[in-house]
């Protein structure tokens, strides 16, 4: 979709929204559905172009891959080793669609992931895994090469930092390679423990998933299945700093608020009801805000780096200070200018890994032109731009679609003044 949010902002939010499926869970569930010899149904996934992007590496690979309603279909076998360029560089996760491809038919030719651009993000683990389980990989500028002719064999795998792509790379090589492996640092996001429990569904045996140690017995065949999977804990995260930011009272339905609690623990103490349930959350804010301190992100379970720039969002109108670390990727707040527009006393320090925040108070914030520069921090754009008196501009809303279904729709339902503007058509 793309084009512009447009927001006018200080109108508290009220009433319910659905938290959709993860996109990060579904995009290696994708990847892993490769493997599978029958048909995989993933239900209720949402509308993504990350998934229209994974949808079309599957179609390259020789699957056939679409919508049946609000489910994801994907069958038939890959019979093509090489991923179109252009695909593979619109997302980081095409790379997890490396391991499958070498598995099943000995070669794999990709070119380098893209992303969000939120730091340098190699993927040199991914590649020196995989080079113990038995591939050569080659790679010529963008291009990557990795061969494995007599198949992946089973290792014993130490990753040097917990990467969660890493992970999900080595638990996909595993199930399809020969005997065992043992995998030590592993990530232990919940979304690696739904990837392993959809390829236990499928007749994998991964344990361990959701700690640092995880060990697989390969070479099981796995056959197609109908999965759900798991809440995406980022979207709930959103919503719960959108509801704090516009003031008002949200429950943020079907994602246990366990999988975020960090972002409702900080919510609570700058000073936000919270009432958590088994599977929804709700978050109420009616007076000022304080500041949260010294925030750190880092792994799972503690503050995820994709909430940082939400948790930041939600506290620019907060009395007293708020600093935010990001241990996992160097420029995260990408969107600390278009805070800044909006009249928020915000700075990057530490070469952009640390963003702090003098909290405006009493001092509103005011609507301002901005442009998203990644998915989270677009998102965090239109967050603070609820707080802000008068209209905000939002421009480069395609980062945005990239993780949220219509992200203006959820807002506008919940009673903010939304909505998207796209540029007009080309004439013929
Ligand atoms: C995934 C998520 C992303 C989230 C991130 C961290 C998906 C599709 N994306 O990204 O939303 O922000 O986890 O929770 O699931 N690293 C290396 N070499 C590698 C791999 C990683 O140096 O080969 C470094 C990265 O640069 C980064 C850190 O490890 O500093 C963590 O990155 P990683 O967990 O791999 O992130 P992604 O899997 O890309």
């Amino acid at each position: 979709m793309g084009g512009t949010i447009v927001v006018r902002g200080g109108r508290p939010l009220y009433g319910t929204a659905q938290v959709p499926a993860a996109k990060n869970s579904v995009l290696p569930l994708l990847a892993a559905s490769l493997l599978c010899a029958g048909p995989v149904r993933l239900r209720g996934v949402p509308r993504l172009s990350d998934v229209e992007s994974c949808l079309a590496l599957l179609r390259a690979a020789g699957c056939a891959a679409g919508w049946d309603g609000g489910d994801v279909v994907v069958s038939g076998r890959a019979a093509c080793c090489r991923l179109p360029a252009g695909e593979t560089a619109r997302l980081r996760a095409s790379v997890l669609f490396a391991a499958p491809l070498l598995a099943k038919l000995g070669r794999a030719e990709t070119a380098l992931p893209g992303g969000c651009r939120i730091g340098a993000r190699p993927v040199d683990w991914h590649l020196a895994a995989l080079e113990r389980m038995g591939a050569r990989v080659e790679q010529a500028a963008q291009r990557l090469l990795l061969t494995a002719p007599a198949g992946l064999h089973g290792a014993e795998i130490r990753l040097p930092g917990p990467s969660v792509g890493a992970t999900e790379t080595v638990l996909l090589a595993g199930c399809a390679a020969r005997g065992q492996t043992r995998l030590q640092g592993a990530a232990m996001e919940p979304e690696i423990v739904d990837l392993a429990r959809f390829l236990n569904q499928c007749g994998g045996c991964v344990r361990g998933a959701g700690t640092a140690e995880i060990v697989i017995e390969g070479g099981r065949p796995l056959h197609g299945t109908a999965y759900d999977p798991m809440p995406d804990r980022i979207c709930a995260s959103t919503l719960a700093c959108a509801a704090a930011a516009a003031r008002g009272w949200v429950t943020v339905a079907g994602c246990a608020p366990g999988l975020y609690a960090p972002v409702l623990d900080i919510l609570e103490q700058a000073g936000c009801r919270v009432l958590r349930s088994a599977q929804s959350a709700t978050v109420g804010c009616a007076g000022g805000l304080r500041g949260a301190g010294r925030l750190v992100t880092g792994g799972y379970p503690a503050l995820a780096t994709d909430a940082a720039p939400l948790v930041a969002a939600a506290l620019l109108t907060a009395r007293g200070q708020t600093v935010i670390e990001d241990r996992v990727f160097e420029a995260r707040f990408g969107c600390a200018g278009g805070f800044a527009a909006l009249g928020a006393a915000v700075r990057t320090m530490r070469g952009g890994r640390e963003l702090w925040i003098e909290g405006a108070g009493a001092r509103p914030l005011h609507g301002a032109q901005m442009a998203a520069g990644d998915l989270r921090g677009g998102a965090a754009l239109v967050v603070a731009a609820l707080a802000a008196e008068g209209e905000s501009r939002i421009a480069g809303c395609g980062y945005i679609d990239r993780g949220y279904p219509a992200l203006e729709q959820m807002l506008a339902r919940l009673g903010a003044r939304i909505c998207r503007e796209m540029p007009p058509e080309a004439p013929d």
